[in-house]
């Protein structure tokens, strides 16, 4: 079983559009005995809040209905050591990872997009003081970086 957390600041936008797109990709192609996804806040002022309206509105209108299920969670120090892989939206929020991560466990911090391969850009844009294209371009790259990474893996596809 490989583990990965996916990490933004709120654990409201992108995260859980993450989230729910790699549930969807496991339960499509099988995966859901060899992979386990879960998405954390950097940040404190959003925990067990539903998704923001706006994501799970996106998440639904390309059928990601798991996007109803997540509550936004608080990352902890056992996180650390029990995935395997803590991918960070932005810039900010894996320098806030890096400042709590114990020094053994540092390799397995990375930024999405980065681990990803993504050509362009490294971050995905935070969409919480936007419009609803903003968050249609977060589920864009959350669905190129997930297959990305998917492939990356070597899972069966
Ligand atoms: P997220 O978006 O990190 O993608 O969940 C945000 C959610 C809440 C806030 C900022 C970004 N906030 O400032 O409350």
């Amino acid at each position: 079983m490989y583990r990965i957390l996916l990490v933004c600041l709120g654990n409201i936008c992108r995260s859980p559009l993450a989230e729910a797109v790699f549930h969807d990709v496991m339960a499509r192609r099988g995966l859901a005995s060899m992979l386990k996804v879960d998405s954390a806040a950097i940040g404190r002022s959003h925990l067990k809040e539903k998704p923001d309206r706006r994501a799970i509105a996106c998440a639904l209108s390309r059928g990601y209905r798991h996007i109803e299920q997540i509550r936004s969670r608080p990352v902890k120090a056992q996180d650390f050591l029990q995935f395997d892989l803590i991918l960070a939206m932005d810039e900010s929020v894996l320098r806030a990872l890096q400042r709590q991560c114990p020094q053994d466990a540092r390799h397995k911090l990375d930024l999405f997009l980065r681990f990803a391969g993504h050509e362009g850009e490294a971050e995905v844009p935070d969409p919480y003081y936007g419009n609803a294209e903003g968050f249609t371009k977060v589920l864009d790259l959350c669905e190129s970086g997930v297959t990305a990474i998917v492939q990356k893996l070597n899972l069966p596809s």
